[in-house]
């Protein structure tokens, strides 16, 4: 079986189509014939000039040069795995997805990354990290396209190009920000401040993490679970790591970077290797489907804000194994096409204005990077459902499509069932939606520091220490002296004595206003919340 068909635990077996390239006992052109040298160019005798007229010379060279694709604009640098996902049941309340059905086993698909540094760039440096889930579904691909920070920069998918541009390397000296001037980061979120929160987790041990198999993962956005009765739940996507949370140390990161800049592939893969499997609980927190879409005073379409889960537990409906190593990157690791858009019946989108910015990017993106809008074909991307779509020919069709009318009504090529029943269609939840046509955001969006606190309140005195110490360092590469302070006004939004250690660290002085109200939000305990939660 292979990718199409579906191997219980992800993994791709090759079939003699995937092999087309690796048949036969003897070296061949592409075109299967047999060459009778291929370490020689012809030439007009052993010292002469190569001929024009050596096609195995041309295609060989030709085809070399063109090996590279564009690298991915964000998460360039990444280690993937394949696995198996199997649900509890917890959630068949909630959601009709079949791969959240007590033990239904689905087949994944898992990319770790950074995102800032390019592909050869170094595993440990202070960023965040990606967590990307392919689910092979019954139903179709589901991807759970996550970070390992919970909250994001930005509130607004129109602001992703700015916050990209102004992290990414300085464009005169195509330095990254982690070794040289840090100007145009610090500038973008001390003038954007809804990125506090973010930024603040990249400066906490979270920002370094010691392994990928030792990080947990976020959805970010709020989600829509809906289940066969047609209600309606939301929910924030949590992975668990069995392992448990781990850092390195800074010291130890930079040690790291230098001895071994592959230590968080070559980890991934080595554990897999020796058996060592690394295993994450999926859980999910469920909030009602209410028209404010508001929980505890948070606002749940607004992807800067975290729910503390003492307010709301996670609840885990299922378990991820990856035990499988891609057996080529470039087919595997590299041609993945992730995207929020792919969704399953059950699983559906909110109006957090992020993902629906997000939900344009990935295909658009992925059409370049992947030359052409067959991409879907490649192995790694094939679902392992039937695919009977009207999509066709393009760049790099492998398809052989037969018919005559990819249109719907048809009376030519017999009546492909348009649709199967309702009961297995994608749903797309009929929320009601009214507004005037406007370039603005809901005035709770204007709350920028009170996940920041929540964060900063939630760390030990040691992991606090660690965080002004890398606001210190990293403030400290920043060429402008404006941008440093107005960073100190920021902190101060958080905690006094942080903005105050920062300070002094950089020899600068305590400029901007104490925080109107830096009071942490106390949680009620769970008990007095009252009531059961949707999967107990
Ligand atoms: C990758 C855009 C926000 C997680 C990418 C890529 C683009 C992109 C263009 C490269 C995809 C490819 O070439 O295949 C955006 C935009 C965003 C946004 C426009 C905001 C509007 C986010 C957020 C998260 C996230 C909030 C996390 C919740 C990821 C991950 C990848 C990725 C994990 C790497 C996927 C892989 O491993 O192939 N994003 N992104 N992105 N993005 Fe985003």
């Amino acid at each position: 079986t292979g990718p199409a068909t579906g191997t219980p635990t992800g993994a791709p077996t090759d079939t003699p189509q995937d092999a087309v390239a690796q048949q036969g006992a003897y070296l061949t052109t592409a075109q299967g014939a047999r060459p009778s040298d291929t370490d020689h160019s012809l030439k007009a005798g052993p010292r002469g000039p190569v001929l024009l007229q050596d096609h195995h010379l041309r295609e060989k060279i030709t085809h070399f040069d063109h090996e590279r694709i564009p690298e991915r604009v964000v998460h360039a640098r990444g280690a993937a795995a394949h696995g198996v996902f199997v649900g509890n049941g917890a959630a068949q309340k909630i959601c009709c997805a079949s791969l959240f059905e007590k033990g239904k086993e689905t087949p994944v698909f898992v990319r770790f990354s950074t995102v800032l540094g390019s592909r050869g760039s170094a595993d440990t440096v202070r960023d965040t990290r990606g967590f990307a889930t392919k689910f092979y579904t019954d139903d179709g691909v589901f991807d759970l396209v996550g970070n390992n920070i919970p909250v994001f920069f930005i509130q607004d998918g129109i602001k992703f190009p700015d916050v990209v541009h102004a992290a990414k390397p300085h464009p005169d000296r195509e330095i990254p920000q982690a070794q040289s001037a840090h100007d145009t980061f610090w500038d973008f979120v001390t003038l954007h401040t809804e990125a506090t929160a973010h930024t603040l987790w990249n400066m906490s041990d979270r920002g370094i993490p010691r392994s990928y198999r030792m990080m947990e993962g976020f959805g970010v956005h709020t989600f829509r679970l809906i289940n066969d009765k047609g209600d309606a739940v939301l929910v924030k996507f949590h992975w668990k790591p069995k392992l448990g949370v781990h850092s390195l140390l800074w010291e130890e990161a930079q040690i790291a970077a230098g001895i071994d800049p592959d230590m968080h592939r070559r980890d991934l893969a080595d554990a897999i290797e020796s058996g060592a499997f690394p295993q994450w609980d999926l859980g999910v927190q469920v909030f009602p489907d209410n028209d404010e879409q508001m929980f505890e005073g948070i606002d749940l379409l607004d992807p800067t804000k975290l729910v503390p889960e003492e307010l709301a537990p996670v609840q885990i409906i299922g378990t991820m194994t990856l035990n499988a190593n891609p057996t080529n990157y470039f087919s595997q690791t590299e041609q993945v096409a992730f995207h929020p858009g792919h969704l399953v019946r059950g699983i559906d989108v909110t109006n957090d204005p992020l993902l629906q910015g997000r939900l344009f990017s990935y295909l658009d993106t992925q059409i370049s990077r992947l030359g052409g809008p067959n991409f879907a074909q490649l192995p790694i991307n094939r679902p392992h459902a039937p695919v009977n779509d009207m999509l066709r020919d393009g760049m790099h069709q492998t398809a052989v499509h037969s018919g005559v009318a990819p249109y719907r009504p048809n009376s030519l090529d017999g009546g492909c069932p348009f649709m199967a029943g309702s009961a297995e269609t994608l749903i797309e939840f009929p929320e009601v939606v009214k507004g005037t046509k406007v370039r603005a955001a809901a005035a709770s969006f204007d709350d920028h520091f009170s996940s920041a606190r929540l964060f900063y309140a939630s760390l030990s005195e040691i992991e606090q220490e660690h965080v002004a110490k890398a606001y210190t360092f990293e403030l400290g590469k920043c060429y402008e002296k404006a941008i440093k302070q107005r960073a100190i006004g920021v902190l101060r939004q958080i905690d006094e004595e942080l903005a105050r250690t920062v300070a002094a660290g950089l020899g600068l002085a305590l400029t901007g206003e104490p925080a109107e109200s830096s009071a942490v939000t106390v949680s009620p305990a769970l008990s007095q919340l009252g009531g059961t939660w949707p999967c107990d």
